[in-house]
């Protein structure tokens, strides 16, 4: 199996970014920390990252042909973007959104996710240890669809 992790704007920034939020850990070890667990699990797992919105857009709509399902930050991107959650209602594989953060201990504009309701459920507050837990859920659930 293969999945996707996909990460949103200003992600790249995770270490010096507000590290009293995000914590002081870099992109780099969240991405190896995910590839690590999937491949002691025996699947592969590949990371990406950007700025821009149709980038991320762009990465959803071709995410069927190579992966079995998606974790997605989609970062501020999270409570504004219909283009985004557009995206996501127009494949079909599955999907979890990760936030690092506790939103709804933040500010009201955190509170809503327009993307969530089209995605199979949120991992939020959990720090990097929630997009292993989303990778843990969806092979889980890909492997109960193998039987
Ligand atoms: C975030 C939460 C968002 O509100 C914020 O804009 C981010 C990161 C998180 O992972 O906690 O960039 O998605």
């Amino acid at each position: 199996h293969h999945f996707l992790v996909i990460n949103g704007p200003n992600l790249n920034a995770l270490g010096q970014r507000e590290p009293t939020i995000y914590g002081t850990n870099t992109l780099d070890s969240l991405e190896n920390e995910v590839k690590t667990f999937g491949k002691e699990r025996g699947c592969h797992v590949t990371c990406v990252q950007s700025n821009y919105e149709g980038k991320i857009i762009d990465w959803i709509h071709d995410a069927p042909k190579q992966y079995q399902g998606i974790v997605l930050n989609p970062a501020a991107f999270t409570h504004y973007s219909i283009a985004i959650r557009d995206a996501l209602s127009s494949i079909d594989l599955p999907v979890i959104e990760v936030h690092i953060s506790n939103v709804h201990q933040r500010e009201a504009f955190r509170h809503k996710s327009v993307t969530a309701p089209v995605v199979i459920g949120q991992i939020v507050g959990l720090g990097f240890k929630g997009y292993t837990y989303a990778l843990d859920y969806l092979l889980k659930t890909v492997q109960k669809e193998d039987k």
